[in-house]
């Protein structure tokens, strides 16, 4: 399968391997057509039973990015002091997340909801459930996560809102049912990011 990228087309294995985690944005709005664009690769994702459990809040407004990135700044000072840390470290730390989601030109918080999901009575088929839930919503977060590259952006999945549910759910006004897991923060890269992976041996077995 081949992607055109500013013009030169990249494969499916090219878009896989160059992807990195990308934390610095220039300050340039993403279009809202490929804003759509990302969540329609995300929704191509395969699901358990095809159930399609993720939900997508794009936040695009300085003022709703200002206020989700100071509840969540504060709530995680709040937690880094009650653990005892160097408020030094708090405060780089706490800064660092505020910018990181401050400067990216969108954030996408993907959220899960069992609603469509199987119920069970007993805790283990449940849990099941709720795992696979899980499983589906991350396998849509990587179709951003990709589409995101192949279309020149860079993004970075945050894991923060697994932390604060509750907070991330009054502050954009989203509704019970959703389960947030991850913030996606977007923007065209202004850095470049080179990662390793351990070797395929030391993770795989053949039988
Ligand atoms: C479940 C999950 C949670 C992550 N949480 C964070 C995070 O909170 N902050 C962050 O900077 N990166 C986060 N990342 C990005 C990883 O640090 C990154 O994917 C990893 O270091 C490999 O780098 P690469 O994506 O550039 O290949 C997360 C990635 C995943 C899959």
């Amino acid at each position: 399968m081949d992607f055109e990228q500013e013009g030169s087309i990249q494969t499916l294995e090219e878009i896989i391997h160059s992807r990195r985690s990308i934390r610095r944005y220039q300050q340039r709005a993403i279009d809202k057509s490929t804003l759509d664009r990302l969540l329609d690769a995300a929704i191509w994702a395969p699901s358990a039973h095809n159930r399609q459990p993720w939900r997508f809040c794009v936040i695009t407004g300085e003022e709703a990015k200002d206020r989700l990135s100071n509840a969540m700044s504060e709530q995680w000072h709040r937690d880094l002091s009650q653990d005892g840390a160097d408020p030094e470290f708090i405060a780089r730390r706490v800064a660092i997340s505020r910018v990181r989601m401050t400067s990216a030109a969108a954030l996408i918080l993907v959220a899960l909801s069992m609603e469509e999901m199987d119920r069970y009575p007993d805790e283990v088929r449940s849990q099941a459930e709720w795992t696979m839930a899980v499983q589906s919503t991350a396998l849509a977060c990587q179709n951003l996560l990709l589409a995101a590259h192949s279309e020149g952006l860079g993004a970075c999945w945050m894991c923060a809102p697994l932390f604060v549910p509750e907070l991330v759910r009054n502050v954009l006004e989203l509704p019970q049912s959703w389960h947030p897991q991850a913030l996606i923060t977007l923007g065209y890269p202004a850095e470049e990011k080179i990662k390793d992976r351990s070797p395929i041996a030391s993770k795989v077995v053949w039988r």
